[in-house]
């Protein structure tokens, strides 16, 4: 089992789980205001569930890596797609504020 830090709580999950499922069966409010309705659901199409990511996680996939090349996201910032990721140890997670996480103010922390 791995633990991830997020919005001030500690969650567990097992080798290879996806990141945006665990989050949300764990109440983390991964995705800012009204993305929480209007999302892609995972399939990695919109970008809402970006965040910042310290541990060891799956390589980017193209998904990942094509929407955040493109504006609002930007490929100079830290930010992965919850939704494609595998969880492979433990983490510490930051969420960015914008529709789609892209911005520069901290939404929420690990800690
Ligand atoms: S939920 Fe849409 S890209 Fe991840």
């Amino acid at each position: 089992m791995f633990k991830i830090v997020a919005q001030g709580k500690t969650i567990t999950c097992s080798e290879g789980e996806n990141l945006r499922l665990v989050l949300i069966r764990n109440d983390i409010d991964l995705h800012n205001g009204k993305a929480k309705i209007i999302n892609c659901r995972g399939i990695g199409s919109c970008g809402t569930c970006s965040v910042e990511i310290e541990g060891s996680v799956s390589e980017a996939n193209w998904k990942d890596k094509a929407r955040h090349s493109f504006p609002p996201h930007s490929p100079e910032k830290n930010r992965r797609l919850a939704c494609q990721i595998k969880v492979h140890g433990d983490l510490k997670l930051t969420k960015y504020d914008g529709f789609w996480g892209q911005g520069d103010e901290v939404v929420w922390t690990a800690e």
